[in-house]
Formats: C-alpha cells, sequence, structure tokens
C-alpha cells in the first residue's frame, strides 16, 4: 500500500444562527439571554466533537479547508434561527471551531453563499483571521483571511495534483441525479483553467459544498469532483426543497498517496424520526 503523503479535511456550511445548524451546549448573548442548544443542535455537537476526535488522529496532520455558510445571516425572511445577530453567530462558530483547530497543519476559508456570510463574507471575516486562516497576501501584507477559492497542491513536488476548493455549486432536486452537476463542473472548470490561465495549475479534484449533499464522482484515470457533507439538519427551507434530499451530515477527508487521490466522505445517521400512531 503507498503511503499517505498529504491529508485534506474539507467541511463547512455550519449554518450557526440557525435553529437547525451547529451551536455550542451553551451561550450567553450581549442582551443576557443564555441560547442552550435544542435537541438537534445537540445532536449535531456530538457528530462536531467525534469528527474532532477522528481529525485528532490522521497522520500526517492534515490541511483544514473550511467550505463556508458559517453562518446563516440576520436576513428578515428566515424564521428559524436562535439569534439573528451575524456577530453572534459568527462568535458561535469560533467557540465550535476553536478545540478543532490545533488538528490542523494550516486552515484555509472559502467563502459562502452572501445570503448567509454577507457579500464579501464581512461577518466571517474577523472569525477566520481569530482562527488562525491563512491569508491571502499582497506585498506580504494579509489582504484578506477569507476567499471565494483556493488551490492547494497536494505535495510539494511539481508534478504533485491540485485540487481547487470553492463553495458554490449548483443543486438538483432530484437525487438520483446529484452527480449531474458536480461532473458537468469538474470538467468545465478544469477546461477553463487551463484554457484561460497562464502556466495553469494541474487541477484533478474540484470540491464544493453548498447542496448539503455529499456526492463523489470520478473521470478515469485521475479526475475527481466532490461535494462535502454540511453542518445543517433539515430545515424549513431544505424540506420545501423536497422530502428525498435529507441532509448529509459530515466532512471529507481527501488523500494524496502519491499514486491515487483517495476521496472519503464521512457522514453521520441522523436521530431516530418521530412516528405517530392512529388511535
Ligand atoms: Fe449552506
Ligand atoms: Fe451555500
Amino acid at each position: 500500500m503507498p503511503k499517505i503523503r498529504s491529508n485534506v479535511v474539507a467541511f463547512g456550511d455550519t449554518h450557526c444562527g440557525s435553529a437547525r445548524g451547529l451551536w455550542p451546549d451553551s451561550l450567553i448573548t450581549e442582551g443576557g439571554n443564555t441560547i442552550v442548544a435544542n435537541e438537534i443542535q445537540s445532536w449535531l455537537k456530538e457528530c462536531f466533537d467525534h469528527m474532532r476526535d477522528e481529525v485528532r488522529k490522521i497522520r500526517p496532520k492534515p490541511t483544514g479547508v473550511f467550505m463556508g455558510d458559517g453562518i446563516q445571516g440576520g436576513n428578515e425572511k428566515q424564521r428559524e434561527l436562535c439569534t439573528n445577530k451575524t456577530s453572534t453567530q459568527a462568535y458561535a462558530l469560533r467557540r465550535m471551531m476553536e478545540p478543532m483547530r490545533p488538528h490542523f497543519r494550516e486552515l484555509f476559508w472559502v467563502r459562502g453563499t452572501a445570503y448567509h456570510v454577507g457579500d464579501g463574507a464581512e461577518d466571517v471575516e474577523t472569525t477566520a483571521e481569530m482562527l488562525d486562516a491563512t491569508p491571502v497576501t499582497k506585498e506580504g501584507q494579509p489582504v484578506s483571511y477569507t476567499r471565494w477559492d483556493v488551490n492547494i497542491r497536494l505535495g510539494d513536488s511539481k508534478n504533485d495534483p491540485v485540487a481547487n476548493f470553492a463553495h458554490t455549486i449548483g443543486a438538483s432536486r432530484v437525487a438520483a441525479y446529484q452527480a449531474s452537476v458536480p461532473l458537468r463542473d469538474t470538467l468545465a472548470f478544469i477546461d477553463e483553467v487551463r484554457r484561460y490561465t497562464s502556466d495553469s495549475p494541474d487541477v484533478k479534484v474540484v470540491v464544493r459544498a453548498h447542496r448539503h449533499r455529499s456526492v463523489v464522482v470520478g473521470v478515469p484515470p485521475d479526475i475527481w469532483g466532490a461535494v462535502v457533507p454540511c453542518w445543517q439538519y433539515q430545515s424549513e427551507y431544505s424540506r420545501q426543497r423536497g422530502m428525498t434530499l435529507w441532509p448529509h451530515i459530515g466532512w471529507m477527508l481527501i488523500q494524496w498517496d502519491g499514486q491515487d487521490i483517495v476521496i472519503k466522505p464521512r457522514t453521520y445517521t441522523g436521530p431516530q424520526i418521530r412516528v405517530e400512531v392512529v388511535r
């Protein structure tokens, strides 16, 4: 078996502030209210703690990529919020991320959907900085700690493949077709990079989030498209989109062994659902 040369842990869509998203056991707001995690949030936190334990054991020590939608946002159209104050949502996210951060050698932070995180991800910019995310620099100065996408070479040799990470990708309402868009976008993205950039990086893996459904699609011999799981359980929004699109909760491990890229989605089975009985 070839030895693993590098590991990347990709995860995101934590949607802190959503009543169905990630939340600490309890958090006191500026106004003095204590917001205690509800049943689903407690379950999500249990899974997140489990993820942290798994990440801690990965060798070589992984690079982390946060895939966006860290907070739910304060938009008035949303009804399933535990607070609409985005700075409190961002603080909750920081509280959840802090214990995980030491297990990553480096952390890259990709921006999410503007509806949730603001047009330029302003609300999570400070969170990313406080978690020591790797900044984008100009003339040696950090100019932002979040970014629209990141290209990461999975090793230090020029021949090692490059993975591209960004948040957004189209979604299918039909589970059976959920691999179609990642397949199309992966090939299109790689083609565009080759056509329109000088000295183009050798992108072999295209990783996206946003859909809250995980899928991995391969194009032999060596190209992969992947969508990472999320950390927001079934919500008002996802139910409106269709009851067959149950969110996949979890994270994704991407490994490079010098020969193959190996993609491992890690998902958690949800709590028991309620069944009413005829009388
Ligand atoms: Fe999301
Ligand atoms: Fe999104």
